[in-house]
């Protein structure tokens, strides 16, 4: 197995008949929700909130049942991918483009599991590309308020013109050296008119799997009752 499908197939593990689980996005997850569809086709009774419009699509091609936040406000456990691990358990999300999601189940559940391989495992994050999630609306100017904050940004792209996330914003991929104070660092972004959402996950994950060439490392923040 290489290192994402190692993380991915293990987290399915912390997920017991009844949960209600938040399902996350991206390549590494993409195996735990595999193996869910699996353990579902078995047995396993559990319902799920994707983070996505591409995870919801292959939740239900694997027949996982799915819910609301009207049905059900609140989520045992949310298991996603991230960027970028620091050792204090703070995450970058949003290379995919789903970070507003991917922050509203993961703040929806009573825990937050991530996987990914070594490679996501970093000292800081100074250098590291920082996705924001803004409205497109006069986005030339929120753009301006991140760059005289420190932050350089681009215009993440599609096909020719800029990346629309599953809420109809844009994202800026920016880059702050250092970053001293991830915590500090999202409060100035949030606070500012136009941002949406970052992908600074300050403080939410209480689990890290890890896929590693020799298999897997589970790390727990020690506060956690996992
Ligand atoms: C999606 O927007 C992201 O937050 C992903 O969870 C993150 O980019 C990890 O994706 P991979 O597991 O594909 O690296």
């Amino acid at each position: 197995m290489d290192k994402k499908q190692l993380a991915g197939v293990e987290a399915a593990n912390y997920v017991k008949d009844g949960m209600k689980v938040g399902l996350g996005t991206g390549s590494t997850v993409y195996y735990t929700i595999t193996e869910l569809g699996r353990r579902v086709a078995a047995g396993l009774n559990i319902v799920g909130i994707p983070t996505s419009a591409a995870t919801e699509a292959l939740a239900k091609e694997l027949q996982i049942p799915l819910t609301t936040f009207q049905e059900c406000p609140r989520l045992d456990l949310t298991i996603d991918g991230a960027d970028a691990v620091t050792p204090d358990f703070q995450l970058i999300k949003g290379g995919g483009g789903a970070l507003l999601r991917e922050k509203l189940v993961a703040a929806a559940s009573d825990k937050l599991l991530i996987v990914v391989d070594d490679g996501k495992l970093y000292d800081s994050f100074a250098g590291l590309s920082i996705p924001i999630e803004v409205v497109p609306f006069a986005w030339e100017t929120t753009a301006r308020r991140i760059a005289n904050s420190g932050g350089k940004w681009t215009l993440r792209e599609r096909d020719g013109g800029p990346f629309v996330t599953d809420n109809h914003n844009y994202i800026l991929d920016t880059v702050f050296e250092p970053v001293a104070n991830p915590g500090r660092l999202q409060d100035v972004l949030k606070a500012m008119t136009g941002v949406v959402e970052t992908g600074l996950f300050i403080d939410m994950a209480d689990v890290v799997i890890v896929g590693r060439g020799d298999g897997v490392q589970t790390l727990s923040r020690t506060d956690t009752n996992f």
